[in-house]
């Protein structure tokens, strides 16, 4: 698991490389380059190579695809990490965007990484025809913006220091954090032009992976050790985060996520039987792990 995570980061990180080589260099550059390098787990990539490997999509194009999908989970770090929204100084292990290159510069290199998600589909690198790159685009932008990324980012901030109920909490957490998991699951369906049926089931697993992922992430938030974080722990309690931890408690968020994960290869099963068992592993990672 941990050796498959270091290939998909190392491919990634050289593609998106070479990629951003080619273009002309700017003055943001250097910012972009700061929030996407050396970069995090690649956790979103491996998700979307586990599906497409269900779907028998070629690896180069996973790769491409999952590049694209990190440049969006990059910039929302940096925009999520700047004073207006979770105000936080460390990040993978080092100074946040915007306290080494400065507020506005960051808010533009985050801008910046997310048009550069679309400008990888549209390239020729991406070698499938423009019906799918239109499909595939069409989903992504829809999981960033008001409907995912941006609008769950929203109710995250809108509810803190507020009693939330269950399910307004499930529903923020999977738009901030599951919908980008959901692109990957169901990115390898739309390559493989499978029925809208067909690919709202994966997208809908990839909802949940989502979820399990985020309250990992709280749970991490709350009883994890910065050093090996990479950022500050401790920060949702004191800002008052509405998390199922601060709804339920943290032995009932476990519980919690457990159920999510049955529910998951539950489901999965009813479509591929013998092909869940790399997920079923990346979801142990995902529960276990300490960064
Ligand atoms: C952190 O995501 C933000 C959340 C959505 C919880 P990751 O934990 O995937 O961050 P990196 O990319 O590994 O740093
Ligand atoms: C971030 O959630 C979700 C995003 C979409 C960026 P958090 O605010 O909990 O992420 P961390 O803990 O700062 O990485
Ligand atoms: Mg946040
Ligand atoms: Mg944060
Ligand atoms: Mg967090």
């Amino acid at each position: 698991m941990q050796n498959s995570l270091i290939k998909i980061a190392n491919d990634t990180n050289l593609f998106l490389k070479n990629f951003i080589k080619k273009q002309k260099k700017t003055e943001l550059i250097s910012a972009m380059n700061y929030g996407l390098f050396p970069g995090g787990k690649k956790i979103r990539s491996k998700i979307l190579l586990d599906m497409g490997s269900l779907f028998k999509v070629d690896y180069k194009t996973l790769i491409i695809v999952g590049a694209a999908v990190e440049c969006i989970h990059a910039y929302s770090l940096i925009h999520d990490d700047l004073p207006c929204m979770d105000n936080d100084y460390l990040r993978r292990g080092k100074l946040s965007t915007h306290i080494k290159f400065g507020e506005s510069t960051a808010v533009l290199a985050g801008n910046s990484l997310l048009t550069m998600a679309f400008e990888i589909l549209t390239s020729n690198d991406l070698k499938v025809n423009e019906k799918i790159k239109v499909n595939l685009i069409k989903k992504l932008s829809e999981c960033s913006g008001h409907l995912g990324i941006a609008g769950g980012q929203y109710l995250d901030l809108s509810f803190e220091k507020k009693k939330i109920s269950k399910n307004r909490i499930i529903d923020m957490e999977i738009r901030k954090t599951g919908k980008l998991f959901s692109f990957c699951c169901m990115a390898p369906a739309i390559i493989k032009k499978k029925t809208l049926k067909e690919i709202n089931f994966f997208g809908n697993i990839g909802a949940n992976i989502g979820l399990l992922f985020q309250i990992a992430d709280d749970l991490i938030d709350f009883k994890g050790i910065s050093k090996i974080a990479g950022k500050k722990t401790g920060k949702d309690k004191k800002k008052g985060k509405a998390t199922l931890i601060s709804l339920l408690g943290y032995r009932n968020a476990i519980k919690y996520s457990g159920r999510i994960k049955s529910k998951i290869l539950k489901d999965l099963k009813k479509k591929h039987e013998s092909g869940s068992k790399n997920i079923n592993d990346t979801l142990n990672y995902i529960l276990t792990r300490q960064k």
